[in-house]
């Protein structure tokens, strides 16, 4: 099969241009890639700024006040995001995760909210519209989100105390502030909340048990999460990841535990609930037990590209195809090529060899393609 292909320019990371297929075939919702698995979930980083700098995400060493963030005509615009949620939706995907850098930072992002709450899978379902937050507007704008369609969300806390949470988010940013935002949403009906902590070993893991008593017995998710080598700027080490079983373990010895059903096939979080019915946490494995064999999740940059692997060191172009005049049936081509084509599975093969691989390439920042 001969294929067009559309170059674009060199930028920050590298990108392969995204190729429309000679033979365009009409979208059946569903679409598999090289090993079998659907696509079913789109993450939209919406912005690459966040006003945390997390020691694990962004830290300032490298994402210091010279550091340059992307202009404001690189980033794709609402239209053009909406266009390609719908040809996603078209595609299977069911699942919507707005991300960033941190995404309430995008000006107006209830207007983006309201135009993907109109989407609809080819069943004519309502997407699961969600969004990952650091929090700290979440007070201000829990009750526009959820008026604006948003369905529910996912608020990322590092720790209780107010020293170590400081620590992690290196700008001094409050805790309470950020339960203040995880209330706001559960009132406001984004719900259930889930929260994420990043456990790095000696900087964190003494806050694992703080969490698992607050949260205990509320309505929120709270969710453990292995630190991952995502990027290439955290310096991570694998002796700083607290292994999922040993968190499970410190857990249980005060609180006891036993193993839940997943909710869905895919789902990154393995549940675990309370014996005596305080409700349920989550572990996260990227790193000890790597869930890629089932990964259905395409992530696209707050520039247009899609990547098909949060370790991927490249993605591909779709805003030259947006802003080139393409029709929606050479898009959905171009979308359905490169998914089929999709073999990614990083951190099984981490596994396999963890030193080699993390040090092997430069990969993408997640603050540049979400969490
Ligand atoms: P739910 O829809 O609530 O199940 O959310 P989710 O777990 O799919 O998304 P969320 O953004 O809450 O993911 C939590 C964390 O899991 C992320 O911050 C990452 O650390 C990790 N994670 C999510 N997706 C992937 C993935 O595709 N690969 C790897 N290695 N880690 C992932
Ligand atoms: N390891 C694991 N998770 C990470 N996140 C960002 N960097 C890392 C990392 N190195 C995730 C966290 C955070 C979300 C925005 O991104 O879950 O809550
Ligand atoms: Fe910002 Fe989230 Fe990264 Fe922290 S983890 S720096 S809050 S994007
Ligand atoms: Fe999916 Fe890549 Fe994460 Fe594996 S490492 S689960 S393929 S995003």
């Amino acid at each position: 099969m001969v294929a067009k292909v559309i170059p674009v320019a060199e930028q920050r990371y590298p990108d392969s241009a995204a190729v429309i297929p000679d033979i365009l075939e009409a979208p059946t919702g569903v679409l598999t890639d090289a090993l079998s698995r659907p696509l079913r979930d789109l993450r939209i980083s919406v912005t690459d700024r966040c006003n945390f700098r997390c020691v694990y995400c962004m830290p300032k060493e490298v994402f210091g006040k010279d550091y340059a963030f992307l202009p404001q005509s690189s980033l794709l615009t609402f239209e053009e995001i909406t266009r390609v949620a719908r040809l996603f939706a078209d595609h299977g995907v069911n699942k919507i995760r707005l991300t960033g850098g941190e995404p309430l930072l995008r000006k107006n992002l209830e207007k983006l909210i309201e135009m993907l709450a109109v989407l609809r899978t080819p069943e004519g379902k309502a997407l699961d519209l969600t969004l990952t937050t650091n929090g700290s507007l979440l007070a201000r704008k829990a009750q526009s989100l959820k008026d604006a369609g948003l369905t529910r969300v996912t608020v990322s806390l590092d720790a209780l105390d107010e020293a170590v949470f400081r620590r992690m988010n290196d700008v001094d940013f409050p805790v309470a502030d950020v339960l203040d935002g995880i209330e706001a949403a559960h009132r406001a009906g984004l719900g259930p909340v889930k929260v994420n902590m990043v456990v790095k070993g000696g900087m964190n893991d003494q806050q694992i048990l703080p969490m698992a008593r607050h949260f205990k017995g509320s309505p929120v998710i709270l969710r453990f999460i292995e630190y991952m080598d995502v990027g290439a700027s955290n310096g991570w080490k694998m002796d700083e990841v607290i292994p999922s079983a040993e968190v499970v373990r410190r857990i249980s010895e005060e609180m006891p535990l036993t193993e839940a059903q997943a909710n869905y096939t895919g789902e990154t979080a393995e549940r675990w609930r309370y014996r005596d019915g305080g409700g349920e946490i989550g572990v996260i494995s990227s790193v000890t037990q790597a869930f890629c064999h089932d990964c259905t999740r395409a992530r696209l940059s707050t520039e247009g590209r899609v990547y098909t692997c949060l370790f991927a060191n490249s993605g591909h172009d779709l805003r030259s195809l947006l802003r080139g005049g393409r029709s929606d049936a050479e898009i959905q081509g171009a979308i359905a090529h490169l998914w089929r084509q999709r073999s990614d599975r990083y951190s099984e093969l981490r596994t396999i060899n963890t030193e080699g691989l993390s040090l092997a390439r430069r990969k993408v920042e997640m603050s540049y393609i979400g969490g």
